[in-house]
């Protein structure tokens, strides 16, 4: 089953389209990455499916329940990470993190242990007795995640989980989130891309309010082969090594660059292993066989500098 559904979601404030015909499905379990630049709608998708701001349209449910017409359903499944999170500063974490689980409807019992269970997940046992102003930045956005997790809810969504940390922090707050997976449904956002590589199974690239690409972490690469370069160096190029290059299946042009050919493909690794083969055979010595392979960074900004946003699941 599918946990999180969104379809045809519509958000503006006033005169500003924030976010124009959402559509996408979670699976149970998932753990999926908003990308996309600053004001793309990552936000904006986040506190809706989280029921925390109305759309101007469209639909979300999750677990099967429809946010706004079931919303206490959809808010007991789900922890919130907000971009901003609201300050209780004057409290402490301990404190703090029971008054959240309180609010969340945690039976008295079970409150104690919901939030041990949070403390020690996030490791914030030394700090608990803390106000949350004293603690620095990345402590603060530990409890912040804390919160999210004291009512151990099924779905996780977290707005930039690392924002503003320190290096180390960046580290330690990944490393959560990886022990996090498997337990929980996630989805959180991030303008950072090593941030969806390391923790992603699926990547949803958005840009300018619309979905621009979706797919796995190595789909979206396998699906920019198109743009797979190989670059060959040889002792002796010539017209015959040329023309034999042309006719392998997957090159598409052969352009003659310093000492040798720069192949651009539209194939796969068998392409390759026959451009390897066809040069051998031409005997015209071959110096170097060198596969550059389009990275993710290369393919988001492709995805996210064009004017026009592209087509849903389109690649240029
Ligand atoms: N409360 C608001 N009132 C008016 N415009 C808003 C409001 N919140 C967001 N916007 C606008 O909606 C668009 C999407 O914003 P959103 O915060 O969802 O983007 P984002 O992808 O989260 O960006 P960032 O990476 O900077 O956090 C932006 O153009 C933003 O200026
Ligand atoms: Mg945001």
């Amino acid at each position: 089953m599918d946990m999180i559904e969104v379809s045809g979601l519509v958000k503006s404030y006033g005169p500003i389209q924030a976010v124009k015909d959402i559509q996408f499905r979670v699976k149970k379990g998932e753990v999926v990455g908003f990308l996309g630049p600053n004001g793309a709608g990552k936000s904006t998708t986040m506190k809706i499916i989280t029921g925390s701001m109305a759309p101007s349209g469209g639909s979300v449910r999750v677990a099967g329940f429809d946010v706004f017409e079931e919303p206490l359903e959809v808010k007991r499944r789900i922890g919130y990470l907000p971009e901003n999170p609201p300050v209780y500063g004057e409290m402490t974490v301990e404190s703090y993190l029971r008054f959240v689980a309180r609010l969340k409807g945690i039976s008295g019992e079970r409150v104690s242990k919901q939030v041990e269970k949070s403390i020690e997940k996030t490791d914030l046992g030394s700090v608990r007795k803390r106000l949350i102003q004293n603690l620095s930045k990345g402590f603060r956005q530990r409890v912040g995640i804390a919160q999210a997790l004291v009512s151990d809810p099924e779905v996780l969504i977290l707005d930039e989980p690392t924002s503003g940390l320190d290096p180390r922090q960046v580290a330690e707050v990944r490393a959560l989130i990886q022990e996090l997976k498997g337990e929980h449904t996630i989805i959180l956002s991030t303008h950072i891309l090593p941030e969806v590589q390391t923790m992603c199974e699926r990547i949803i690239i958005i840009n300018r309010g619309r979905i621009v690409a979706e797919d796995s972490l190595a789909g979206l690469s396998n699906r920019m082969a198109g743009s797979v370069n190989v670059r060959i160096r040889v002792a002796r190029p010539g017209p015959a090594l040329e023309q034999a290059l042309r006719a392998v299946p997957g090159v598409v042009t052969v352009v003659v660059a310093d000492s040798g050919y720069s192949l651009q493909m539209s194939g796969e690794d068998q392409a390759v292993e026959a451009i390897a083969e066809s040069v051998v055979h031409s005997k015209a010595g071959l110096l170097e066989l060198r596969r550059e392979v389009v990275d993710l960074e290369e393919i988001f900004l492709k995805l996210t500098t064009s004017e026009e946003s592209q087509t849903p699941g389109s690649v240029p």
